[in-house]
């Protein structure tokens, strides 16, 4: 297939999502459809569709200048999944094949549950946002590796852990420790998520002291497992955009103090800001476009305080290569979406990368690598 048959059939699949399947999926309950989907992806799994998908999406030329290594890790592209879309590790492969550089699964927490009362998804059609308060619902530690086992991952996979709703604050770090050592072997990196509105009280993990204890502890008992189990698995944090600055500056020095593999910028928000849609003011955290500008102000924070020093990741309002790019050249050396794929449909990494690789052109860079922190050059 020539390059000019290549980008008219990949124009075609994306009018397909846009106006026939999108009008289909927005009829239903967002959360039944949500499953529903993952459902058909896992069903189709084994009938042999990564292939056609492969083929609907086929990589980008000159995706070498979108290659990124970053904590020991080769990312075949940067624009990855963000926890929360596969949380059970059901459809990780199928995602790699769409052409997503790395899926991060979960949140896991070390036994199942069932987070909170249903309707706890809302779409914000007006805003191209959602709002959700799923609350952890996930099926455990147990369930999610007999699925990895069972399927090897064709690609970077990353875990996100969480603790139990009905475990304390104070006993967090047992929660977090005992998924570290569940996933030791099968995670390709592995995310901290103190960062989730929707289970209470869980952010103030985030402050100073708490933060201290979790990190002193989770980073011990890495240790300890590296001792008996020799590999290198990169530790991330993920963070909320609702931080002020003194507790960005606090958590940082935290930070500071342990060898985290980056941080991951950010989860949803609780903050509403100049939004249309009739679901404005329901309770959860907002994720999609009018995240953008909050998560990337966050973002450039952070990569202005850690000077480059630490690697971060992108998430929050990424919808096509503008709003990635902004993200890269804020500090991100890596992306993720979530609301921008239920928006967008399946073809957008395709669709992001190669218009990372415009960005680059009218800029005059060799490699996104380049573009990093842009921002902050004179
Ligand atoms: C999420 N997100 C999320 N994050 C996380 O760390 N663990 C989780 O379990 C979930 N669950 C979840 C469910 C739903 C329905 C949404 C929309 C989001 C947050 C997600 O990973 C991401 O940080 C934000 O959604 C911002 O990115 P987008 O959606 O604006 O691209």
């Amino acid at each position: 297939m020539t390059e000019n048959e290549r980008l008219s059939c990949l124009a075609l699949t994306d009018k397909v999502y846009l106006r026939l399947i999108r009008p289909f999926l927005f009829r239903q309950d967002p959360e039944e459809i949500h499953e529903l989907t993952l459902n058909w992806l896992e069903k189709a799994e084994r009938f042999g569709s990564l292939h056609l998908y492969k083929l609907l999406y086929p990589p980008v030329p000159d995706l070498h200048r979108l290659k990124m290594e970053c904590f020991g890790l080769e990312f075949p592209n940067p624009v990855g999944i963000a926890a929360g879309l596969d949380k059970n590790a059901k459809v990780y492969n199928s995602l790699l094949s769409f052409g997503f550089g790395f899926v991060e699964c979960g949140t896991i927490t070390p036994r199942p549950q069932p987070g909170n009362e249903r309707p706890r998804i809302f779409r914000l059609l007006e805003d191209e946002a959602l709002i959700n308060r799923l609350g952890f619902n996930n099926q455990g530690q147990d369930a999610l590796l007999q699925r990895l086992h069972q399927r090897p991952k064709q690609g970077i996979v990353g875990i996100n852990l969480g603790k139990n709703k009905d475990t304390p604050n104070e006993k967090a770090a047992e929660d977090y420790q005992r998924l570290l050592t569940a996933v030791w072997h099968t995670a390709s990196y592995v995310v901290v998520n103190i960062s989730s509105p929707n289970t209470p009280n869980l952010r103030e993990l985030q402050e100073k002291s708490a933060l201290q204890r979790l990190l002193d502890s989770l980073l011990q008992a890495a240790q300890e497992l590296q001792l008996q189990h020799p590999r290198q698995l990169p530790i991330l944090l993920k963070i909320a955009p609702d931080l002020s600055d003194e507790a960005l500056r606090d958590l940082l020095e935290v930070v500071h103090q342990f060898p985290l593999a980056g941080l991951i910028a950010t989860n949803t928000t609780v903050e509403r800001n100049q939004l249309r849609s009739s679901h404005a003011q329901q309770t959860g955290g907002l994720s999609g476009r009018p995240l953008q500008t909050l998560s990337t102000q966050i973002l450039s924070k952070l990569y202005r305080e850690l000077q480059g020093k630490l690697p971060l990741v992108g998430v929050g309002g990424v919808t096509d290569g503008k709003s990635a790019y902004e993200k890269i050249k804020a500090g991100a050396t890596l992306l993720q979406v979530y609301t921008g794929l239920v928006y967008q449909g399946p073809g957008l990494a395709n669709q992001i990368c190669r218009e990372l690789l415009t960005h680059l052109d009218k800029d005059g860079y060799a490699h996104l690598s380049d573009a990093i922190g842009a921002d902050h050059r004179p």
